[in-house]
């Protein structure tokens, strides 16, 4: 991809427990940031799990993972693409990393409890992982470790869709 002076990238990292509603959220805000007409691009966990395969759910495969998707994001932001990631990314640690290597890295803590995320369970996944069916499954037999700095935290449990959504395009105001 060329370089184009005349956008600033910036990267969306959306973050949170598998049911917060990163995806919902993340489809919304890459349609309605596409149709400003700048260049954007979307990286959603569960595409990209597609795209590499391999990768696990232990420490050190999470991890992996989210410094390959982290890298691919901070790639296109420095070439003014809109990038908006969706990952659970549960460790500080390496979203901290991808931090680092963006210019402009917006933390979004898409928020929502656990016993929400339970009830919800869009993907049944939640019923598999307290059944003992699926191992190492966020907020069940592994850690999510909470945003201490998220630029901006939207509440699922509370706010509507349009809500949340409005929240962050109000905060993006600037860079837009
Ligand atoms: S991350 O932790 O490495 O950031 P990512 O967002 O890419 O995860 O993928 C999470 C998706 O993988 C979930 O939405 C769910 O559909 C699926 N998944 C399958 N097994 C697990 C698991 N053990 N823990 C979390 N998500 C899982």
């Amino acid at each position: 991809m060329s370089e184009n002076n005349t956008q600033k990238g910036f990267v969306l990292w959306l973050t949170g427990l598998s049911g917060a509603g990163k995806s919902t959220l993340a489809e919304i805000l890459f349609e309605k940031l596409a149709a400003t007409g700048k260049k954007c691009e979307q990286l959603d966990g569960d595409i990209l799990r597609g795209v590499f395969p391999n990768t696990g759910f232990s420490k050190a495969a999470r991890d992996e993972h989210i410094r390959r998707v982290g890298f691919l994001a901070s790639r296109l932001e420095h070439h003014g693409v809109i990038v908006v990631a969706s990952f659970i990314s549960p460790y500080r640690e390496s979203r901290g990393f991808v931090r680092n290597l963006c210019d402009n890295f917006i933390e979004i803590h898409v928020k929502a409890s656990l016993d929400e995320c339970k009830r919800r369970d869009v993907k049944g996944l939640y019923k598999k992982a307290l059944a003992g069916e699926i191992k190492e499954f966020t907020g069940i037999d592994d850690p999510y470790e909470s945003p201490e700095n998220a630029e901006i935290v939207v509440n699922t449990d509370t706010q509507s869709v349009d809500e949340s959504i409005s929240q962050i395009m109000e905060y993006l105001k600037p860079y837009l």
